[in-house]
């Protein structure tokens, strides 16, 4: 390897923090990427194989976890935030400007909240705090559109299909398409044929 090569590798290992996450093959982060794994532990964010992420994944110092599976994409401007566990499936597709959060990021209450607000500011965010973290799912081939928001707590089943700027406060069925704010069912999608399920599994 040349030494601007070397240089090149190294560039990229700390400016895209490639050594927070445990990276699949042929998997890229682009340079819009964010890891930000304060836990120090890579395990606590998987990517699978040939998963392109161009948006940020974060955990909280106190809790969280993140594992995507393979062929999936995670867009420029997405993020996905957590404090407890946000489980996503093979061949995802996540859109530009989503955001994917399993807590409420800051404390419902407004003294607890600005005590945290500034907590955060000085000494970065805290090791103990209670965030009303619920576990967010996205199975497998689901399509997540730009600008979405999925909340703590929600599954979105199976080749779900979320539109554009909606809003998931509620689970979303296997092979359905919702809409909205708060997302509602616009309609059931056709299933891929048998041997589409047959050659993924
Ligand atoms: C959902 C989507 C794929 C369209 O699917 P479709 O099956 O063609 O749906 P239609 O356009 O026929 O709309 C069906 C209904 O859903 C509503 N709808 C569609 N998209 C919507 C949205 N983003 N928000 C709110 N309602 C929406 C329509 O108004 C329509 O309502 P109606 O039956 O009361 O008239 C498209 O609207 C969308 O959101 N695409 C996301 C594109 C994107 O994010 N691309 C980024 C690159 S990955």
């Amino acid at each position: 390897m040349s030494n601007i090569a070397k240089m090149k590798f190294l560039y990229k290992f700390f400016r895209k923090k490639i050594w927070q996450c445990q990276l699949g093959r042929g998997s890229l982060l682009y340079d819009s990427a964010q890891i930000c794994n304060p836990q120090n532990n890579p395990k606590r964010i998987q990517i699978g194989n040939h998963t392109h992420i161009r948006g940020e994944i974060l955990l909280f110092k106190h809790g969280g976890k993140v594992s995507i599976g393979d062929y999936c994409y995670l867009g420029e401007g997405s993020r996905i935030w957590s404090g407890i566990e946000i489980l996503i499936g093979d061949r995802v597709l996540i859109s530009h400007m989503v955001s994917i959060y399993d807590n409420t990021t800051h404390p419902m209450r407004a003294d607890l909240r600005h005590f945290h607000y500034r907590e955060i500011l000085v000494k970065g965010h805290p090791d103990k705090i209670d965030l009303s973290e619920k576990r967010v799912e996205i199975c497998s081939d689901a399509w997540i559109g730009s600008h979405a928001v999925i909340l703590r707590g929600v599954k979105i089943g199976e080749g779900a299909v979320v539109a554009a700027g909606s809003i998931v406060t509620k689970d979303v069925q296997d092979y359905t398409l919702v809409a909205g704010n708060p997302a509602k069912k616009i309609r059931a999608l056709e299933k891929p044929p048998a041997h589409f399920m047959a050659w993924n599994e």
